[in-house]
């Protein structure tokens, strides 16, 4: 980690108390004036720190702080896991689940640096700016019921961000969050199955949402961020919280929801079928979720699963 994440990481260990340049430099082993760059980046990003003659910096409380304490402030009851660093929030359920975790927990991490996301795709974590975590259930449902996770986490997160501010997210099927034709929040949806009772175990849904970030490298297309001084506690709080509602309820219950949200009906599509690139137009979601396109040859199929992509072309 950076000494800009090393600084910061002190600074939140010493709640109010505040800490000199010249201590901080001998903890992380860096020059003073390294540890001085590091602070006026943190300001860059928006931290709000105190300094003080002969005692040092302080973190004011307005700042957008994660950590296990908050998290358990925020999330009551539910066995909360925290990482200021991890791999991947979904691989580390994985690794839980293995050890025999088998109650609902929910994982978050400051920073992954292996985030991934579909199809073998990397998903961009960087530290201090955004939301990833993986919300854990077992559902010990069919394969069926337990693809409906995949809709119900689109529409929790859409419910959050209206819920803490004043801003319209869409959806594109199945669950990319956009905002102003711009992707600020991918989810992973990954289930645990049980061959011998045929069921699914554990679902793991796996959220990573842009807050403040505003760089991307160049792997990451058409992205930006919510933008909104959110505290990242509150919203993981939030999108916990409607992710349960969405979760203990069923599929009408939500399904207007999600549809009314649609980025995408009407629109020309494309996606991939038996590794040829199909042409379409997206007439509408099914009440099970899928999604019913027209074909540019006429034929009407719905699909299940899969990424599609709204074309950029008019033909
Ligand atoms: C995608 O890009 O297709 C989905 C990205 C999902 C990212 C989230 S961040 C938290 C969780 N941990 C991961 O490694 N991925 C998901």
């Amino acid at each position: 980690m950076s000494t800009k994440n090393d600084v910061l990481r002190l600074l939140i260990s010493s709640s109010n108390e505040y800490i000199s340049g010249q201590e901080l430099a001998k903890m992380l082993k860096v020059s003073r004036a390294a540890v001085w760059k590091a602070i006026k980046s943190l300001e860059k990003d928006g931290f709000n720190i105190k300094a003080k003659t002969n005692k040092g910096y302080c973190l004011d409380d307005k700042n957008d702080i994660l950590n296990a304490e908050i998290l358990k402030e925020k999330l009551g009851g539910l066995e909360t896991h925290y990482y200021a660093s991890i791999d991947s929030t979904n691989t580390q359920a994985k690794r839980l689940i293995n050890e025999g975790n088998n109650s609902t927990i929910l994982l978050v991490a400051d920073e992954q640096t292996e985030g991934r996301g579909r199809q073998g795709k990397s998903f961009y974590s960087p530290a201090l700016t955004g939301i990833y975590m993986s919300y854990v259930f077992h559902p010990m449902a069919d394969f069926a019921t337990s693809v409906s996770s995949t809709t119900a986490a689109a529409v929790a997160v859409c419910r959050a961000i209206e819920g803490l501010s004043n801003k319209r997210p869409e959806i594109k099927w199945v669950n990319d969050v956009y905002l102003n034709g711009k992707k600020i929040c991918r989810i992973l949806c990954e289930a645990i199955t049980d061959f011998e009772t045929q069921t699914v175990s554990s679902v793991i849904v796996g959220i990573g949402m842009n807050i403040k970030t505003i760089d991307f490298p160049d792997f990451v297309e058409n992205a930006s961020c919510l933008g909104e001084n959110i505290k990242r506690a509150d919203m993981i709080a939030k999108i916990t919280e409607e992710l349960e509602k969405v979760l203990s309820g069923s599929y009408d219950d939500f399904i207007d929801y999600y549809r009314s949200h649609s980025m995408i009906i009407g629109k020309k599509i494309d996606f991939i079928e038996n590794g040829v690139v199909a042409h379409a137009t997206a007439i509408e979601i099914d009440p099970n979720g899928g999604l019913k396109v027209q074909l540019d040859s006429g034929e009407i199929k719905t699909l299940r699963s899969g990424e599609i992509s709204i074309r950029k072309r008019s033909d």
